[in-house]
């Protein structure tokens, strides 16, 4: 049985470099993980980057490189940005990788053997960018292939095709009474839909080596290699130790899976991970309750477009690029920016404006504020230690009451991946502790001896809510939260539970360093 949360994330391969899209579905990835982590779960997170298929070796081609030295050099690019970006995965996918060839070999020889994957001849049209056959189904109005399946070509060969309408009735009833197959369940009806249409056709899962080498070999047939997508999907399996061979360091696979969700964008919902995947999980003998849960988050789209770069400036084009957004604004900033700003599921518009007001107004000035007066009092007036007081109010009660509001709603918003709605809860729970600060004024008490067990009292408590804040955000800003927690000299904080996140964190007589400032006010133009 499953013990491990395991996180994954679609595999990219957009023009050799990761661009905001991507970022934001690794971010999202690392931030659930991380919750998940907080929670008390073990987890695993995989991600990595999908080698293989046409436009692969058609770039390489362009460049004059082998397909492989140009995966190679372009793969980089994806490694260091997500290490920039402090993504933390256990796991990382490439589907060059011998074992993952291995696993798909295996696979397709099994369904061959059982005659669930047959030979035929096929006269079609076929589209390059989405590297598929096109049917009727997909002619839009005027019965026209519309731009979004650019260069379309009719073919005439014979390939082999996996019998995916074997298993669409299965899926129908599977998705219809599943509860959680699709999150967020307002796109259920969509595949619900495509499914009708899916009935009757079988998936070509094969290309013939004059046309596409650089893929992976069907075992049964040298002349052909397998589609891309058949190869991909097959990643979040054999990464998880699917069929691994003995002495393998890959993780053991009844501990990862089924308690999975794969993190995708909608763009790739239908057809591959709602339609192609599952079948190709059942045929391979998968049960329903080992199918995967597929988080499908929405766009980041540029003036509120989709992301295009052809029709953009040279400025925008860089601003777009993860890894000049982090040299610029750091890490937390771009994490929380990529989270805050979007709502799970739906789309929004990439704005560097509202990346620099929200840091500087939620963390640099709100987070900022309360850390650096909460920390440097306590330093001022009460040599930095926690004492003991025995004065309370009813505004230091609904503190603590707020406390407990507050991780519920955190708590119920991660739960459901709504990562802006948990971290919404937070900022307003620290701009009432500024609020609280302001009220109880504690740098007026600080003047008056007798008002001593006042001043001990709020002191103690902003301590208290710095320390709570700071394990809150940790997921999404886990480098500054460190640092606060190490301000705080909390370190037992780094490994606590979300469970034992009560009041008292911090026991009395507990000292704290002196603060240094957290976050760098930014702005967009350079200093
Ligand atoms: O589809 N906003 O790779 P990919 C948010 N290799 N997410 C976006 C986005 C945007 N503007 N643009 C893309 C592939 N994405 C396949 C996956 S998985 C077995 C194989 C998301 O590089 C997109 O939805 O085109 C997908 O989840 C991921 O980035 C990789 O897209
Ligand atoms: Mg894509």
């Amino acid at each position: 049985m499953s013990d491990t949360f395991y996180t994954t994330t679609a595999i990219d391969y957009t023009n050799g470099k990761p661009h905001i899209g991507h970022a934001y579905e690794k971010v999202l990835a690392d931030v659930i993980t991380r919750y998940k982590k907080l929670s008390g779960n073990k987890t695993y997170f995989l991600t990595g980057v999908d080698q293989h298929g046409q436009k692969v070796q058609q770039t390489a081609e362009k460049e004059g490189v082998h397909p492989a030295t140009y995966v190679r050099k372009t793969t980089k690019n994806f490694t260091n940005a997500w290490k920039s970006l402090e993504l933390e995965f256990d796991g990382w996918a490439e589907t060059m990788d011998d074992n993952h060839k291995a696993c798909v070999a295996d696979i397709l020889q099994k369904l061959y053997d059982e005659g669930q994957i047959y030979k035929k001849q096929y006269k079609g049209f076929y589209s390059i960018k989405q590297e598929q056959f096109l049917t009727d189904k997909e002619r839009d109005e005027e019965g026209n292939f519309g731009p979004e399946w650019g260069i379309v070509e009719e073919r005439d060969e014979e390939n082999y095709y996996f019998k995916l309408s074997d298993h669409v009735e299965w899926l129908r009833t599977f998705v219809e009474k599943s509860e959680d197959f699709i999150i967020p369940s307002f796109r259920k009806a969509d595949v619900v839909n495509a499914i009708e249409r899916a009935e009757d056709t079988d998936l070509c899962i094969s290309r013939p080596k004059e046309r596409l080498r650089w893929g992976i070999e069907l075992p049964f047939d040298s002349e052909f290699v397998t589609f891309v997508w058949f190869d991909a999907l097959i990643n979040y399996i054999s990464f998880a130790g699917y069929n691994k061979p003995e002495g393998s360091d890959l993780p053991g696979f009844d501990k990862l899976w089924p308690a999975n969700l794969h993190i995708i964008g909608k763009d790739i919902l239908i057809p591959s991970h709602s339609i192609y995947w599952p079948c190709m999980l059942h045929a391979i003998g998968f049960s329903d309750e080992q199918m995967p849960s597929l988080l499908v988050h929405g766009f980041w789209n540029i003036n509120s477009g989709k992301v295009s770069k052809s029709e953009m400036t040279p400025e925008q084009a860089a601003m777009l690029d993860p890894v000049n957004l982090v040299e610029k604004f750091g890490a937390d900033c771009v994490r929380y920016y990529l989270v805050r700003d979007i709502h799970t599921g739906k789309d929004s518009n990439f704005d560097p404006e509202r990346l620099v007001m929200l840091f500087n107004t939620e963390l640099a000035n709100n987070l900022g504020n309360l850390c650096n007066r909460g920390l440097s009092m306590t330093k001022r007036f009460l040599n930095g230690a926690k004492a003991e007081s025995d004065y309370d109010d009813e505004l230091s009660q609904d503190l603590r009451a707020q406390s407990i509001t507050t991780i519920a709603t955190y708590q119920e918003a991660m739960e459901r991946y709504a990562v802006s709605e948990a971290l919404e809860a937070v900022i307003k729970y620290i701009t009432l502790c500024n609020q609280y600060t302001d009220k109880q004024a504690p740098w007026s008490l600080a003047k008056d001896e007798t008002k001593m067990a006042e001043l001990t009292t709020v002191l103690g408590h902003l301590t208290e809510v710095v320390a709570i804040v700071s394990v809150l955000l940790k997921p999404v800003i886990p480098a500054a939260c460190e640092r606060i927690q190490k301000q705080l000299k909390a370190d037992f904080l780094a490994g606590i539970n979300i469970d034992d996140l009560k009041w008292g964190l911090i026991p009395v007589g507990h000292e704290v360093a002196k603060p240094k400032p957290v976050f760098p006010r930014i702005s967009l133009e350079e200093e």
